[in-house]
């Protein structure tokens, strides 16, 4: 069959032409298992059993864009907001360290109000004070912005491309365009910056063409993490009523995304997990390496609402840790002791 002849390419090269991404993507049941075996198989042998632990703190839900299909969106008014306070910050990042994480992400909506020179004054000390890579996911700023956090000490940024098709790009994001996304991942690329992008499952009026062309695009930028969850709609939004992505379509996208982009730390996304019990441990059986405990406050955790049946929101930060070492177990890996930096930033691809 088609599907067999794409899989059997896709065991013996990574540069897997558009067609076989789209055939794989449009796996049955059945044929699933196999390609989600095959994204085991590379990912062990790429990265190993390790899994690394992002321990993620949302400082603030404020945000100044309208994006369709989240909750943080500028006009949700049945959202508390809050913002963190800089020492607040540092201290739970202290409390991801001693949990054993050797990564902080730093999450918030797009939020001017941390000034670069704010941002890069807690940076500054968590690398000071800390054992950390620090990665940031603050959405867009100015290029002298990515500058001055780079050279504060953040060694990562994650800014997602969310989909590749330009005009749902901009009906979803209003105000923004798809070229403007790239243009700002290409920046992170010049500052030396490790970079990440991402894109959700089931966006309406996504196919997996698009899905394949997402893929495609992280190719072609040489991203070295991409965050694949599914799209989960969410009451507070104009998306209420779209259909969300499902656990299937996700599991392969991310399948497809390893298989393409074997260098490539894909996280185990805390959206699989909302969407269904064992969606965790099955995205690090389906190529994934990455997981992202979460650190924030409890008492935040409410208001950080992009999607519902966020997992986790009434635990601490222990308890999403030990969470996350469940889900290792029941993998049958093991918690990753480097920083799981980038393959190629240290020199092993
Ligand atoms: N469902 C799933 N993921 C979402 N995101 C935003 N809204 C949703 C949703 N409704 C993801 C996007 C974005 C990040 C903040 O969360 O990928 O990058
Ligand atoms: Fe803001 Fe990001 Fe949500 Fe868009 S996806 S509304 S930029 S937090």
């Amino acid at each position: 069959t088609d599907f067999t002849a794409a899989l059997t390419r896709a065991g013996k090269s990574e540069n897997l032409p558009r067609e076989d991404l789209i055939t794989l993507l449009g796996a049955d049941a059945d044929e699933s298992k196999v390609l989600f075996r095959l994204a085991d198989q590379v990912r062990l042998k790429y990265m190993g059993n390790g899994v690394h632990f992002r321990g993620i703190i949302e400082f603030s839900n404020y945000c100044s864009k309208n994006c369709f299909y989240c909750g943080l969106r500028r006009d949700n008014a049945g959202l508390t907001r809050y913002r963190m306070e800089a020492g607040e910050i540092i201290a739970g990042a202290r409390e991801a360290a001693r949990l054993g994480c050797r990564t902080v992400v730093l999450q918030s909506g797009e939020d001017s109000f941390y000034s670069a020179e704010i941002l890069a004054g807690i940076i500054f000390r968590i690398k000071k004070e800390l054992d950390l890579a620090v990665t940031l996911s603050l959405g867009d700023r100015s290029k002298q912005d990515y500058a001055l956090l780079r050279e504060a000490g953040a060694d990562r940024c994650l800014l997602k491309h969310e989909t590749c098709d330009a005009g749902l790009f901009s009906d979803l994001r209003p105000g923004t365009s798809l070229e403007g996304r790239i243009t700002r991942l290409k920046w992170l690329r010049e500052l030396g910056y490790q970079v990440g992008s991402g894109n959700m499952v089931g966006l309406p009026g996504q196919t997996i063409e698009t899905l394949a062309g997402d893929i495609i695009l992280m190719r072609d930028l040489e991203v070295e993490m991409a965050g694949i969850g599914p799209f989960i709609p969410n009451k507070q939004t104009p998306l209420a009523n779209a259909s969300g992505g499902t656990l299937e379509m996700t599991l392969k996208t991310l399948a497809v995304a390893r298989i393409a982009m074997p260098w490539a730390h894909l996280p185990s996304t805390t959206s699989a997990a909302s969407i269904h019990p064992s969606g965790r441990v099955k995205a690090l059986k389906s190529g994934a390496n990455v997981i992202m405990p979460n650190m924030t406050p409890q008492r935040y955790r409410e208001s950080y609402c992009i999607y519902p049946g966020k997992l986790g929101t009434a635990d601490t930060p222990a308890q999403s840790y030990n969470r996350a070492v469940m889900a290792v177990k029941d993998a049958g890996r093991c918690i990753s002791e480097g920083y799981g930096h980038s393959l190629r930033y240290q020199k092993k691809y």
